[in-house]
């Protein structure tokens, strides 16, 4: 091809790869099915929960809710759908456990965040979750599939 048509091809060709490469490396939304965690994470997560949730959430999650009193389910068909990680994670580190609110390092809640998005039928990616509250944020709660 003429030399100023190859010239205009390769700077399109170019534009566009840039352009790829910013929206790839942009903050894009995701959800927690995307895998969003990382298997250690969640297995010290388990741990941490063990010692600190267990007691009132119980060992399967399942709550321990009678009438008015006890604690709610933490696995659940919809658990905290529609909401965001970082939302999930400012209640937990802000209010839980219950008898001494905010009493863990913020690393610990984080685990057990992903033990909980493990435990409700969320699968494990390669990186943990993040720290970054904006990045938390952006990660929506969804559903599981059926
Ligand atoms: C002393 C009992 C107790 C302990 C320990 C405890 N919780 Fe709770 N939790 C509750 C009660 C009661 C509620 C309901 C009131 C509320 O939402 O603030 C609750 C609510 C929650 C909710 C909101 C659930 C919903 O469906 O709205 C989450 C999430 C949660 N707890 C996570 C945790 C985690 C994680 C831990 C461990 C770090 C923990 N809790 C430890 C008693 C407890």
């Amino acid at each position: 091809m003429p030399g100023r048509i190859r010239a205009t091809y390769a700077v399109c060709v170019l534009a566009l790869a840039f352009a790829y490469q910013d929206a790839s490396s942009a903050q894009q939304p995701k959800t927690v099915a995307d895998g969003v965690y990382s298997r250690d994470q969640a297995e010290r997560g388990k741990k941490a929960y063990g010692v600190f949730c267990e007691n009132c959430h119980a060992a399967d999650l399942g709550g321990t809710n009678s009438g008015d009193s006890g604690a709610p389910p933490l696995r659940r068909d919809g658990f905290m759908a529609g909401s965001n990680a970082n939302a999930l994670f400012s209640k937990i580190a802000e209010s839980m456990p219950f008898d001494a609110p905010g009493s863990l390092p913020k690393t610990d809640y984080l685990d057990i965040l992903a033990y909980l998005f493990q435990e409700n039928g969320f699968p494990a990616g390669s990186a943990p979750l993040p720290v970054d509250a904006a990045q938390l944020g952006a990660i929506r709660i969804i559903r599981v599939a059926p």
